[in-house]
């Protein structure tokens, strides 16, 4: 099984499927990227921050795949966002991991009152030039930190990873990166496991025989969203991927469509900062 491909607006194609790595220790990250790669997985999506770059770039190695074949993520933390810290931080997060570049960069919040998301933005364009990372993006910027960045420099991110999930919608995002061409990538893509219980989502599941992750997996993609459902667990796993093959009806796209509450269930990324955490 292998997820969709999509190109990004700088050209680098990514796996419309990725496993997503938070709250796993390196122990359990190594052995859920073996799983993952073992299912067919080629996406792999840490942070800094989740202090499991170690055991995702083990378990990456040890797959014996080529490192061409394997797209890997990781993202800048919020206190490394100056001009001091930035390149240390990502030489950090390489040598953790054990490559020499990785596929995309992100800035991993936007934290407005600290005042560095440009100066970051300018970085990860260096970096980029450089050959340390093939593909830069944010992650949980709204349309005006986007715009800020995109009006300095005119370089649109690559992604924007953010809160989505089908309780959860923000359409000024989701509208703000349309215009820009940015691509979206959902993080916690079932609601944190939440969404699964939805008996809107549950009926469509026993209807269509999937499991209302795969369901919610298909919707994302139907949307060209990049998901990056985690999980420690083989089965459910090898079972995420499969939604790559679940054809849904664009009546059940619209039904699922509707659930969004505007509720988020993470941080206001306007006023998530260092200090805040
Ligand atoms: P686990 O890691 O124990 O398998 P999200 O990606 O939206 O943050 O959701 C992650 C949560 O959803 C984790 O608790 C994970 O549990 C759970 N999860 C992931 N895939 C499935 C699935 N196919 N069925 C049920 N729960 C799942």
């Amino acid at each position: 099984m292998q997820a969709p491909l999509k190109t990004l607006n700088d050209g680098v194609v990514i796996p419309q499927i990725g496993l997503g790595t938070w709250k796993l220790t390196d122990d359990e990250a190594a052995a859920a990227v073996e799983s993952a790669l073992k299912a067919g997985y080629r996406h792999i999506d840490t942070a800094a921050i989740y202090k499991n770059e170690k055991g995702v770039g083990q378990a990456i190695r040890a797959s014996g795949l080529p490192r061409d074949q394997v797209f890997v993520t990781t993202k800048q933390w919020l206190t490394d966002q100056g001009r001091k810290q930035a390149r240390p931080a990502l030489e950090a997060s390489l040598d953790k991991l054990g490559l020499d570049h990785v596929d995309l960069y992100l800035i991993h919040w936007p934290c407005p009152r600290q005042g560095l998301f440009l100066e970051a933005w300018q970085q990860l364009i260096d970096f980029r030039s450089e050959g340390l990372v093939r593909s830069i993006g944010v992650s949980n910027f709204l349309p005006d930190h986007l715009d800020a960045i995109v009006d300095e420099t005119g370089i649109a991110p690559a992604v924007n990873q953010v809160e989505l999930h089908p309780t959860f919608v923000p359409e000024d995002v989701v509208a703000k990166c349309a215009e820009l061409d940015v691509a979206i990538e959902s993080w916690s893509p079932l609601g944190m496991s939440q969404d699964l219980n939805n008996p809107v989502i549950v009926e469509i599941a026993a209807r269509l025989d999937a499991t209302p992750a795969q369901v919610i997996i298909a919707w994302h993609l139907r949307h060209g969203h990049v998901a990056l459902p985690k999980s420690k667990t083989p089965e459910r796993i090898a079972s995420n991927l499969a939604a790559a093959e679940l054809q849904l009806r664009p009546e059940d796209v619209a039904t699922l469509d509707r659930l969004n509450t505007g509720h988020r269930l993470g941080p206001d990324p306007a006023k998530l900062e260092p200090d805040t955490l």
